[in-house]
């Protein structure tokens, strides 16, 4: 029998701890059993780039975002981003499967893993996004989801080789160091676990043009896409699977993804996001 959680972090209660649910289950492809527990916030802390409030600087962004968050998908380039996720984890999730949904927001996505029979250990930085996910999760996947409030860069309570799949969407763009976050989904993915992983290529043509907005409005001392003040890290396709290999992954299949342009112009630009999906090497 193998746990998803480590047992240690439920032994600290006091000033210092925050809740989470956690899993006291069992193996890989069996439906792990929820209860209450807690993670240490000075753990939390440790986080590179953790901010004065003591969350990381885009958990902390998210804050002031969270109730909006889950209604920005009913229609537009968010709506579409969720059509073209669909298709990617229908190809990946098996039902029985364990996934971690690192990054979760409102829990938009966790509910797709959901939907497709995984169970799922949702991670956030910022508490008003996970209040928001716990909320507006329907009551038929109670028992089947877990919630931690931890950053994404280092989940102590997930248990080494524990999960068959992550989820990690538009979320490493908020940090300073993308290679610590692969070493973490490294260390929780099973053999041959699959990572599904998004983030913005350089030279995105919609970021460029945002960015040069934001420059000649910042001139007249307004502030336009304010998202691009804390979602700062860009890497080309290369550098991000050269990462990927070094971290231990394999890529399959990466995809781009533009809210915005044509997709016959994808041919020619760069687009917003680019959707790797990764599969972890059995070094054993
Ligand atoms: C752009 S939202 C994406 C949310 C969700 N994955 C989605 O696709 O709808 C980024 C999320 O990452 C979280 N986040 C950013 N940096 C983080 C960190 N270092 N640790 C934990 N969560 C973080 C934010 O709180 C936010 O909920």
């Amino acid at each position: 029998m193998r746990r998803l959680l480590e047992d240690e972090e439920a032994q600290d209660v006091g000033k210092e701890v925050i809740a989470v649910r956690r899993i006291t289950g069992t193996a890989i492809g069996r439906r792990p059993r929820a209860s209450v527990a807690t993670v240490k916030r000075s753990k939390f802390n440790q986080a590179t780039g953790a901010t004065s409030s003591g969350l990381p600087s885009g958990a902390r962004f998210h804050e002031e975002i969270a109730a909006a968050w889950t209604a920005g998908y009913a229609r537009g380039g968010f709506a579409r981003r969720l059509h073209f996720f669909q298709p990617i984890l229908a190809r990946h999730v098996r039902p029985g499967d364990s996934w971690v949904d690192l990054g979760c927001g409102s829990g938009v996505l966790t509910k797709e893993l959901l939907a497709l029979g995984a169970s799922v250990v949702a991670v956030d930085g910022s508490p008003r996004m996970l209040a928001h996910a716990r909320e507006q999760m329907s009551s038929e996947y109670a028992g089947q989801v877990n919630w931690i409030h931890s950053d994404v860069q280092s989940v102590d309570a997930l248990k080494n080789g524990a999960f068959d799949g992550v989820l990690c969407s538009s979320v490493v763009e908020y940090l300073d160091r993308p290679d610590a976050l692969l070493k973490e989904v490294a260390r929780i993915l099973g053999p041959g676990g699959v990572l599904v992983i998004s983030l913005p290529p350089t030279f995105s043509a919609v970021r460029v043009f945002q960015k040069g907005i934001r420059g000649l409005m910042r001139c007249f001392g307004r502030d336009r896409f304010t998202y691009l003040s804390v979602s700062r890290l860009q890497m080309s396709p290369r550098a991000i699977d050269r990462l990927l290999q070094e971290a231990g992954f394999s890529v399959i299949r990466s995809t781009g993804f533009d809210p915005i342009l044509p997709r016959a112009l994808l041919r020619l630009v760069r687009p917003s996001l680019l959707i790797v999906e990764a599969r972890k090497l059995d070094r054993s």
